[in-house]
């Protein structure tokens, strides 16, 4: 990104690629398997590198380029991949980065499936993982090994909206490549590579893309590193399609809006509903009461995110009624960073497939309600909340 050119400016203006010639205005699809070869000698030059160009679309295409270059300009990184899923891209890059013997160092409260992934790493393939407390930065420092290759946090973390120090955490780790996922942030409101990391995850089905109708992941960082995770995810066939990239590339040129619009109303609902009889405890570090606020003052300084959780006293059977009494006005809708507002149970969608033990540990309650905030009035949104939670109480 040039040093004058605002996220705003990049976002809007992206999309651009060197191999669209015709010029057109806006990006075209490039729904295509293949790509026409010259001949060996260019099939040569471009496997050797010393020719751009694509072959084989599981390899490279456009659309995935396009959008890769784009979120790597915003996160201030050389290089990135896109991939078929959030988890497309974490297993891309598990598979680059680890071997059986190796071992991870990973926050205690991660995207369910994450931690799933890296427990089946485990169980199946000899890699060891050690889960420590995000909010201890010190303690990814003590739990290394001579054996560690990878650490692992989340700079807004899945579902109580703690807010990691990155730059201690990327201290205390020192030379052991630190990946963060920024999905709840995004590079609108932090940098995790300005702050040591050497890999930022997004899952792009969420805010970068930001319409709910895309399932896709992206992994930014320095050019080696991800040629090689590219390169594992070319093999193993969790790359992208054209299709998906495209949408994403789209929805992007909005992403400093969209994040400055769910800000401002998530920032608004967030009090307004800590003062209400039956939510027990909200989870947003834009309020003072949140364990990670001075993090977030310090972390967040254009805003704390669209993302809130809470806790209704009544536990299940009250989540149960709420869900029933929000009806079709803010949906039951297990994602995020939609347009519309939408509200999910972690301990029945992304947590699930944790023990209830596990869940506990993270303070992850029955009772616990995520509100992913949307584009809407917040005025509506007060309103609908307000007449849910009556029929809760
Ligand atoms: C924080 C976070 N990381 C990763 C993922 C996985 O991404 P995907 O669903 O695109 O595979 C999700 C999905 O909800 C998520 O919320």
């Amino acid at each position: 990104m040039e040093q004058s050119e605002s996220p705003e400016t990049r976002a809007a203006r992206g999309g651009w690629y060197r191999e669209f010639k015709t010029r057109p205005s806006t990006p075209p699809l490039f729904l295509t398997t293949a790509f026409d070869v010259d001949g060996l000698e260019q099939l040569e030059a471009m496997t050797a590198g010393r020719e751009s160009g694509y072959v084989y679309t599981r390899d490279g295409n456009p659309n995935h380029d396009a959008l890769a270059a784009d979120v790597a300009a915003l996160e201030k990184g050389a290089a990135g991949a896109v991939f078929a899923s959030g988890m497309g891209a974490m297993t891309a890059t598990l598979l680059a980065l680890l071997k059986s013997g190796d071992h991870v160092v990973a926050a205690r409260v991660l995207y369910g499936r994450t931690a799933q992934m890296l427990n089946h790493l485990a169980s199946s393939f000899g890699v060891r993982v050690t889960y420590v407390d995000a909010n201890d930065p010190s303690a990814f420092g003590r739990a290394l090994t001579p054996q560690t290759r990878l650490a692992i946090v989340e700079t807004v973390s899945n579902p109580l909206m703690e807010v990691a120090d990155l730059t201690a955490i990327a201290t205390s780790v020192g030379e052991v490549p630190l990946l963060v996922d920024n999905t709840f942030a995004t590079p609108c409101l932090v940098r995790p590579l300005e702050h040591g990391a050497r890999l930022v995850f997004h899952s792009g089905s969420k805010y970068l893309n930001g319409h709910g109708d895309v399932m896709l992941g992206v992994m930014v960082g320095d050019a080696g590193l991800i040629r090689k995770i590219k390169g594992l995810g070319a093999l193993y066939g969790v790359n992208s399609n054209p299709m998906e990239s495209w949408l994403a590339s789209r929805g992007l040129r909005t992403l400093p809006l969209r994040m400055q619009r769910v800000c401002e109303t998530a920032a608004n609902l967030a009090p307004f509903l800590a003062g209400y009889a039956g939510v027990a405890r909200v989870y947003y570090p834009g309020l003072v009461s949140h364990p990670s606020h001075e993090i977030a003052r310090r972390m967040m300084p254009a805003g704390f995110g669209g993302m809130l959780a809470f806790d209704l006293a009544g536990g299940q059977p009250a989540v149960a009624k709420l869900f029933r009494a929000l009806g079709e006005t803010i949906p039951f809708s297990p994602t995020l960073a939609d347009a519309r507002t939408t509200v999910s149970y972690p301990a029945g969608t992304s947590h699930k497939f944790l023990t209830a033990q596990e869940r506990a540990e993270c303070g992850i309650t029955d009772g616990l309600v995520r509100l992913s905030v949307g584009l809407e009035d917040s005025d509506t949104l007060r309103r609908e909340l307000a007449q849910a939670l009556a029929a809760v109480v």
